[in-house]
């Protein structure tokens, strides 16, 4: 049976592991990393640590399978990213020649770049968040039932509105969000930045 529950300081190495198996456009990047906390340490821990309260947890008898997790004010999140999140990361993980073209190097070197709120989508869609869900719940219904339940909580701090940034492959999110009413705001090299206002 799945339920939706808020977030514990005890389920953060699920987040990490979760973030990992979902890391691959949506697919498990297990055998694409050799340490696998680097996506995490930037993709889903710190949003946990710093805004706990907008963290929300699936889980099912075999334990925690997905999570939602965001900042309310991108902004804030980044100088929180800048000052203290990132700094002992950093330290840990020298950066890397552009040369290294392994994913553990790409993930290092993003660590080293951080995070950049854009400020054009300040004003009107400060918030962001990450949704991931392991293969055995996607489908449920749980990812709109996770939207719905952050909207909530963003909607009693305030917040105007949320955007979210999807990679281009990973179709399936893409069309995802699309179905449950997300706008497109901008197309990247990257990928795709969908918006909606709460
Ligand atoms: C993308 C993801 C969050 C969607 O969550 P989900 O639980 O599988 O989706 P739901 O079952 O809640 O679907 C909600 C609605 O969207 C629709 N939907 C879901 N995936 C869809 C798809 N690929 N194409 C069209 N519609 C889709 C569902 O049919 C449902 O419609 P309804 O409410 O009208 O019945 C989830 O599949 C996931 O975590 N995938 C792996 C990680 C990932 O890609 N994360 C996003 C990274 S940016």
């Amino acid at each position: 049976m799945l339920q939706i529950r808020a977030y514990t300081p005890k389920d953060m190495p699920a987040l990490y592991q979760i973030c990992l198996e979902t890391g691959d456009s949506g697919a498990d990047a297990t055998l694409l990393y050799s340490n696998p906390k680097l996506l995490g340490e930037f993709y889903a821990a710190p949003y946990a640590k710093s805004e706990p309260e907008l963290t929300f947890i699936v889980e099912d008898e075999l334990g925690v399978c997905g999570y939602i997790l965001a900042t309310a004010d991108s902004e804030r999140f980044a100088k929180y990213m800048e000052l203290e999140w990132l700094p002992p990361l950093r330290q840990q993980y020298p950066i890397t020649e552009s040369t290294d073209l392994s994913r553990d190097a790409a993930m290092i070197r993003i660590l080293h770049q951080g995070y950049q709120a854009d400020p054009s989508l300040q004003a009107e869609y400060p918030a962001h968040l990450h949704i991931d869900l392991l293969a055995r719940a996607q489908k449920k219904g749980q990812g709109k039932q996770l939207m719905q339940t952050l909207f909530a909580a963003l909607r009693a701090q305030g917040v105007s509105g949320v955007h979210l940034g999807v990679g281009a492959k990973n179709q399936n999110g893409i069309a995802f969000y699309q179905h449950i009413g997300f706008t497109l705001l901008e197309t990247k090299p990257w990928g795709l930045v969908f918006g909606m206002k709460l």
